[in-house]
């Protein structure tokens, strides 16, 4: 008889390399958990033989539905699809920031999901895409740090739940590699008027920035660790990369001429992404710089074999 595992955010980045690693693997029936099963990427899936099923985070019974015999369920909630709704706007207190209110909801989101999971009498494993905890890594240096609290904290209460004990684990997914290039963030590199090509971020331009190819590895990444006893905690890295080499690679591959990072002050980058966003990237990398992106906790393990050539994947920047 064949195993189920049911996957959340199947059109995302995540969910997508997770259904993608148990495609391949024969003896799995795969059940895609997505807002909108009309859309065209959830149409993809189904024409895959993946079966679609709707399912919305902010609601515990739909989410218990959706787990209904599975096996293995993989969960992930996204901060940013919470930021960019314009709804958040109009939904937060007038006291509370935007990345307040989308902290609040998207752990909210977390505990359904650990409460639904909790509710599978057929469960192995729950497997949460989570991140460090970076007001506590950081002995409250870092307390603002809003997307990461929340999937910390969720884990926490996932924890916390008798049903799930020796069921549950954690992958945390590094910086995406194409990162640089979305969001029309500063870091973009852009040729300037002597014809090289610059970039722009936060923190000095050569320390190691935790990069991975997410679409690709991550779902083989949570494979493994639904493969291992429970309570595991893998930081889905692919390799370090500081911002100066990422340019200088791009720049080789791409035959363009090199010309240098510039290092933007916390303020600067905040006012040229206002709104929170600026800040939650610019934190993420400081506290990254000085704390580990995954804060450092020595039960966090890190996959041995998920290591990439990095020209492999600067070469196909540009090019999408
Ligand atoms: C962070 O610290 C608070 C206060 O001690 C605690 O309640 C919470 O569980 C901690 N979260 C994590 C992820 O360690």
């Amino acid at each position: 008889m064949s195993r189920l595992i049911v996957i959340l955010g199947i059109t995302g980045v995540q969910g997508s390399s997770v259904a993608d690693a148990y495609l391949s693997s024969p003896g799995w029936k795969i059940r895609g958990v997505t807002r909108n099963p009309a859309s065209e990427s959830a149409k993809k899936w189904e024409m895959k033989g993946v079966e679609i099923v709707k399912g919305d985070l902010d609601n515990v019974a739909s989410l218990k539905q959706a787990f209904m015999g599975a096996d293995l369920i993989f969960g992930v909630t996204d901060f940013w699809t919470i930021f960019k709704d314009p709804e958040s706007h109009k939904k937060k207190r007038p006291s509370q920031s935007l990345v307040e209110y989308c902290h609040d909801v998207e752990l909210q989101q977390g505990k359904n999901i650990a409460d639904a999971a909790a509710a599978v009498p057929s469960l192995f494993r729950y497997i949460f895409s989570s991140m460090a905890h970076a007001k506590n890594s950081s002995g409250d240096k870092f307390a603002e740090l809003y997307h990461m609290d929340s999937k910390a904290d969720a884990a926490i209460y996932a924890q916390s739940l008798p049903a799930l004990t020796g069921k549950f684990s954690q992958v945390q997914a590094p910086i995406y590699f194409q990162l640089p290039w979305e969001w029309g963030l500063p870091t973009t590199p852009k040729k300037v008027a002597d014809g090289t090509w610059r970039m722009a971020g936060i923190g000095p331009g050569n320390k190691g920035i935790p990069f991975g190819h997410v679409r690709k590895d991550f779902g083989p990444c949570v494979k493994a660790v639904a493969e291992s006893e429970p309570n595991v905690n893998l930081f889905a890295v692919g390799e370090y990369v500081s911002w100066s080499d990422y340019l200088r690679i791009f720049c080789e591959t791409q035959g363009l001429k090199y010309g240098g990072y510039d290092e933007l002050s916390y303020d600067k980058f905040c006012e040229l992404l206002p709104g929170g966003l600026g800040h939650e990237f610019a934190h993420n990398v400081l506290f990254a710089h000085e704390f580990g992106y995954e804060g450092k906790d020595p039960a966090v393990v890190r996959p041995e074999k998920v290591n990439h050539v990095l020209f492999d994947l600067v070469a196909t920047l540009g090019h999408n």
